[in-house]
């Protein structure tokens, strides 16, 4: 009997979803699927066993994982009935290739993955029919539903260290592109295994696909390599590991001839900023991911202490990642006005506690919607009061995901933190149970709220899709403070999030597919 396809797995998008991505294996774009029918289970076993051992990742059950179906003896009528049926159970759309196991064999004969040719092909009557349904993948990214886990990461991790690459050499247009596609790459349900699956997919440049298919063919892209290893681009990556610290300030450092942070440190000329004297100072702290239960952690002990307002988990957090760099938190409350002075009276009580380790505070510097108001719609740069901070906070278990909530017990976790923020004494250093944490704090009047809460979510190719799309489709202005109708020369309100995608006239995305 074939395994059978275990529905819980199927969905992409599905927070649970395993994106199958094995890291040991050689060809980690390829994941094989022995179909068992004719050949029997001991010599599955075995052809599986040879593959795996040549470096070829080879699924237990079928999956939406699966890039290649391989038989032997088998009619192809027979094949494609079955995989159909166990696609359609799966939801898969787009269906992986079928091919006859003289095509495993002649690549393991080699030892690289050759290209799949018609004669390997096990041919269904009508072929088209098993290509994309690609054509109507729009191309704003705010159109496409992006979820956190998806199938391409080996394609998305090349073309956006291509794109940092690119903007490193401050070939911005370039960066930009790279990042375009790697965008569109992540919103497909399916993993991309030929490139006829691409035709008509958006957003992808010749350059790009020329890179897709030297992953596709070879399993690692010569362009991607070089850029990975190029001496400047390793050395900036590690400078602007430090908060505060952005690409001309790296640049800078590289150019004066500084490669390592030691050396930056130790370096007489370096004037550091405030913020990047606290990035050197917390770095080990900062570099270690943030955990969902401790951002869970954070907001939960903050609401706390101001219990009148409202508080808010933006960022990749309410977009479902299990971990980020840092807990981005939203501040209202609930009468118009009832949120000034909310901020600062929060920061001097965390900071008596002495867990303010940094802040980085800014007012108010919203004009409103007066004549100023009209001007500033042009800008999608935000005025709110703000305070970007570093925080001490008891250290958590290491949690990996939402599942481990269960075995660490994040209640516990919770309450304990709860306590930390009313009962600690003054003090500046985190004990080796606490650890530094960067929390940003954003505060807006409750009529702003819907604007920021989306405007503070992301992710940032998001963000920038929807602005455009907001600008050049809908000749409307979209910041964190208001959405302005160009036409009709008016700002249009909005209570919820849903009110404002239907202001744009798109369908409503959540959170959790706005991960482009
Ligand atoms: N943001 C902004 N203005 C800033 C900084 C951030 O509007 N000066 C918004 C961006 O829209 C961004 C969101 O805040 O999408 C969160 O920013 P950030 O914490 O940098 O990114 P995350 O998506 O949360 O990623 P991570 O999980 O790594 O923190
Ligand atoms: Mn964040
Ligand atoms: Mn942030």
């Amino acid at each position: 009997m074939d395994p059978a396809c275990s529905p819980k797995r199927r969905r992409v998008g599905d927070p649970g979803a395993v994106c199958v991505e094995r890291p040991g294996t050689k060809f980690p774009e390829v994941m094989l699927f022995v179909r068992e029918s004719k050949m029997g289970s001991s010599r599955r076993a075995m052809i599986s066993a040879l593959a795996r051992d040549k470096g070829f990742g080879v699924a237990d059950s079928f999956s939406t994982s699966v890039t290649h179906v391989v038989a032997e003896r088998n009619q192809p009528k027979d094949v494609w009935s079955w995989l159909k049926n166990v696609s359609a159970k799966c939801g898969l759309e787009v269906l992986p290739e079928v091919l006859d196991i003289s095509w495993l064999t002649d690549c393991m004969e080699s030892g690289c993955r050759l290209p799949v040719e018609d004669r390997h092909r096990l041919k269904e009557e009508s072929e088209e029919e098993v290509c994309t349904r690609s054509s109507s993948i729009p191309i704003y990214a705010c159109q496409r539903k992006t979820p956190v886990n998806h199938l391409n990461r080996h394609f998305t991790d090349a073309l956006e260290d291509l794109a940092e690459g690119a903007a490193f050499s401050e070939s911005n247009g370039r960066a930009l592109a790279f990042r375009r596609a790697a965008s569109v790459l992540k919103s497909l349900p399916f993993r991309v295994a030929r490139m006829e699956q691409l035709q008509g997919v958006p957003c992808l440049g010749k350059h790009s696909l020329g890179i897709i298919q030297e992953l596709l063919d070879l399993g690692v892209c010569k362009e991607v390599e070089k850029i990975r290893s190029i001496e400047m681009n390793r050395v900036m990556k590690v400078f602007m590991s430090v908060w505060g610290v952005g690409l001309k300030t790296a640049a800078r450092w590289y150019r004066d001839g500084l490669r390592s942070l030691s050396e930056v440190r130790a370096s007489p000329s370096v004037k550091l900023t405030r913020m990047q004297q606290a990035g050197f100072e917390y770095h080990t702290d900062l570099a270690r991911p943030v955990s969902h239960v401790e951002a869970d952690t954070i907001a939960g002990a903050i609401r706390a202490l101001v219990p009148n307002s409202f508080i808010a988990i933006t960022g990749g957090f309410r977009r479902g990642k299990d971990v980020g760099h840092d807990v981005d938190l939203l501040l209202t409350h609930p009468d118009e006005g009832g949120e000034v002075g909310l901020l600062c009276k929060l920061l001097q009580y965390l900071d008596e506690q002495g867990c303010v380790m940094f802040q980085d505070y800014r007012d108010n510097t919203y004009k409103g919607t007066n004549a100023a108001g009209l001007n500033e719609s042009k800008s999608t740069m935000d005025h709110f009061e703000r305070c970007f901070t570093i925080l001490r906070l008891p250290l958590c278990p290491r949690v990996t995901s939402r599942e481990d909530d269960k075995v660490t017990g994040r209640h516990e976790v919770n309450e304990a933190a709860t306590s930390h923020y009313t009962t600690h004494p003054k003090k500046k250093i985190p004990e080796t149970r606490e650890r530094a944490v960067r929390v940003d704090f954003v505060v807006c009047p409750s009529s702003q709220y819907a604007f920021a809460l989306l405007g503070w979510t992301g992710s940032q190719q998001f963000e920038r899709d929807l602005r455009r799309y907001a600008s050049q489709e809908k000749a409307m202005s979209l910041s964190s403070h208001h959405l302005f109708d160009k036409q009709q020369n008016t700002f249009l309100r909005a209570n919820t999030e849903e009110e404002i995608f239907a202001h744009l006239g798109l369908p409503y995305l959540e959170p959790s597919f706005r991960n482009a």
